[in-house]
């Protein structure tokens, strides 16, 4: 009996470390030590076993159980493991999925971040406003007169009659020139509002970015060149900007700026009307009652300022038809500029 224990041992160990699966296990645990199983038909023909071998023979063979027990358990325990980091085969080659859940900027500000960084390159500051603002920044102390249209409650939203939102960037120059001794040179990024209906190029809200320059000696041709700068670097257009000249109240000279077509470069297409130019901003000197609105003496300092909608400049960049789009918010219209400002 004493051989037939060992070489089941031996032969036990063998088939349970060949198992392949949980089913596997199972079987040999019957196999082995089941009701009928190997190790059972052993203990019973114990009572066959002579007299003074029988209880060592019984301990051999309750060992041999145990044994047998505890290597079907570490067996089933590994190929469980097994099951659990294997998992179907991985090609580590292949491209990942990108990521949709993740937000990004909007294209309307990665436009007026990237319009910011051009001026930054050329020594411009920062510098912003309130939105809601006083009727003496947004008109009086930007030298527009009572009875001016833009300050009828048709173009203008007003929260009580000397409170309204403002309606351009441009009452952050006076805001900045009343606490700012010259030389300076920023500029005014932020959203403004104006009482229109919309439709493709209008909305009741957009941004603008306003630029101030102010020194002892600053002239037209400082506004042309930092302009035609602005205009190379963002547009990569080949063509100076070109001036013409417009009225606003706080500017004498007053401008507008073209700039040549980026869709056409100059020729004349549907998009500049067939002119080959493209209207991108207001400009001019600054008035010199705006200067005493904010404070600086007369006749010390001379200055440029601009003005120009980040909305339009998106559009024209990046061939948008329609200013709603901007503010709709659609997924669909959006991942289009993914990864690609
Ligand atoms: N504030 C003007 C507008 O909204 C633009 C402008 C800014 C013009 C500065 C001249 C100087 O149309």
């Amino acid at each position: 009996m004493k051989d037939t224990i060992d070489r089941l041992r031996i032969d036990g160990a063998d088939r349970i470390k060949a198992a392949a699966n949980e089913a596997d296990i199972e079987s040999l645990r019957t196999a082995l030590l089941g009701r009928k199983g190997e190790v059972t038909s052993l203990l019973r023909g114990l009572k066959d076993v002579p007299d003074a071998e029988r209880p060592k023979m019984g301990a051999e063979l309750n060992r041999l159980k145990g044994e047998l027990g505890a290597l079907l358990d570490s067996r089933l325990e590994d190929l469980a493991d097994k099951a659990e980091t294997q998992g179907p085969e991985l090609d580590l080659t292949l491209p990942g999925t990108p990521p949709t859940g993740a937000g990004t900027n909007h294209p309307l500000l990665t436009v007026l971040e990237s319009v910011c960084d051009i001026f930054y390159g050329m020594g411009f500051s920062r510098g912003i406003g309130p939105e809601v603002e006083l009727d003496h920044y947004n008109f009086t102390a930007l030298n527009f007169p009572d009875d001016h249209p833009a300050r009828d409650i048709q173009d203008t939203f007003y929260i009580d009659p000397k409170v309204c939102l403002r309606t351009q960037t441009s009452p952050v120059q006076v805001r900045t020139m009343e606490v700012t001794e010259p030389p300076l040179a920023m500029i005014f990024p932020g959203r403004v509002y104006r009482n229109e209906n919309a439709d493709a190029s209008h909305s009741s809200e957009f941004y603008q970015i306003e630029g101030l320059v102010v020194d002892e000696a600053i002239s037209l041709a400082d506004l042309k060149e930092t302009i035609d700068i602005f205009v190379r670097n963002f547009f990569g257009a080949q063509e100076p900007t070109r001036f013409r000249p417009h009225y606003f109240p706080f500017t004498e000279p007053s401008v507008e700026v073209d700039m040549q077509c980026v869709a056409c470069r100059g020729k004349g297409c549907g998009i500049c009307g067939q002119t080959g130019w493209l209207e991108i901003m207001g400009a001019g000197m600054v008035h010199p009652n705006v200067f005493k609105a904010a404070g600086y003496p007369e006749d010390k300092y001379t200055g440029f300022a601009f003005g120009m909608g980040i909305d339009r400049i998106a559009m024209l960049k990046y061939g948008v038809g329609d200013i709603r789009l901007l503010y709709e918010n659609d997924l669909r219209f959006l991942n289009q500029f993914r990864g690609v400002l």
